[in-house]
């Protein structure tokens, strides 16, 4: 209910809703509304009454509410489900544990922050309370094992999307796994799954945005950087959520059934960070790299199943996602 009535309030804009339109459309009665109204009310939102007006909705409260998410989410969206939490210790870790009781397929969790976030080959990652974006999305794809890597791909053309979208910067995907803006990394996902040999109990993809960050530790100052300190303006988290989740399941629904990327070869190319620019790639750790476990080329861009094309004297190697860093041959892009 307070998901619907707060879906009302944002279509009306500045305009009042009346009461009685409110009981009508969700077939509730005044009492039933007026103490939605309350609740939302002791969640933070301004919501202002005015006697033979109706409601309005004034203001939000920056903090993530589920309610307020799900009212973003178009009818229909593959996300039905979503769970807020002040404190986690990883939002993928809690997925799983979700998953693993029955949990529904794009049940999202979001926590303010988290006390031991995961990142890419067991480093940790930094979850500062309130300014980012930590979630996780249980998906249950009918695919084969192998092809789970073209989630975190469709993770990262969704999030490009909705950045360009919404605040009309030029975000990039840095292969596989990160979006960039001005060369550094806002975003890193992390997809985990739980599998047998040819089949998919169940994937999580965690999604970690530095959103309105306004600054870093020392060790990643050098290479991260928020859409806060990249646009100069602090940006309303649960409209990026929605608008990312929402592009993201509907890529998602299409590339399960096409069983392949072809149908976002073109557009993740376009917004690829490197294209046709000298790389280097390095088959395990970049800090211990040496010249026999690495390779320096062009990048052509992905294949249909989200493998990067890299040319190297001549021919096209296809470098597959998995224990692999991309890096510019100046430093991280
Ligand atoms: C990386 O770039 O190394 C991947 C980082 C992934 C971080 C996100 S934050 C939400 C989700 N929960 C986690 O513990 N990790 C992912």
């Amino acid at each position: 209910m307070k998901e619907k009535i707060l879906r009302a309030l944002r279509e009306h804009g500045d305009g009042f809703v009346s009461g009685a339109f409110l009981c009508s459309q969700f077939g509730v009665s005044r009492q039933a509304v007026w103490k939605n109204i309350t609740a939302l009310k002791e969640n933070g939102y301004e919501i202002e009454s005015v006697t033979n007006k109706g409601y309005r909705l004034l203001n939000s409260p920056s903090r993530l509410y589920a309610p307020d998410i799900l009212s973003r989410l178009p009818e229909g969206c593959l996300c039905q489900k979503v769970e807020c939490f002040d404190t986690l210790d990883s939002t993928n870790t809690k997925a799983k544990q979700l998953a693993e009781f029955g949990g529904p397929e794009g049940t999202l969790v979001i926590a303010e922050t988290q006390t031991a976030g995961k990142g890419r080959r067991g480093r940790n990652w930094n979850s500062e309370p309130g300014v980012g974006i930590w979630m996780t999305l249980l998906l249950r794809p009918e695919l084969p094992p192998v092809k789970v890597s073209g989630i975190t791909l469709l993770s990262a053309l969704a999030l490009t999307k909705a950045i360009r979208e919404l605040y009309g910067v030029q975000a990039e995907i840095k292969w596989p796994n990160d979006v960039i803006l001005a060369k550094k990394k806002i975003c890193g996902i992390l997809t985990e799954m739980s599998s047998e040999e040819n089949y998919v109990h169940y994937v999580v993809t965690g999604i970690g945005i530095n959103a309105n960050t306004a600054s870093f530790p020392k060790e990643i100052e050098e290479t991260a950087t928020s859409i806060f300190l990249q646009t100069g303006k602090k940006i309303d988290r649960s409209e990026l959520i929605a608008d990312m989740i929402h592009i993201f399941c509907s890529y998602y629904e299409q590339f399960v059934k096409e069983q392949d990327l072809s149908a976002f070869v073109e557009e993740y190319n376009a917004v690829l960070a490197n294209r046709d620019q000298e790389v280097c790639v390095y088959y395990g750790m970049v800090e211990q790299s040496s010249p026999e476990n690495m390779d320096r080329g062009i990048a052509r861009g992905i294949d249909r199943d989200g493998a990067l094309l890299v040319e190297i004297d001549g021919r096209l190697k296809r470098i597959v996602s998995g224990e692999v860093s991309v890096r510019g041959v100046y430093g991280y892009v």
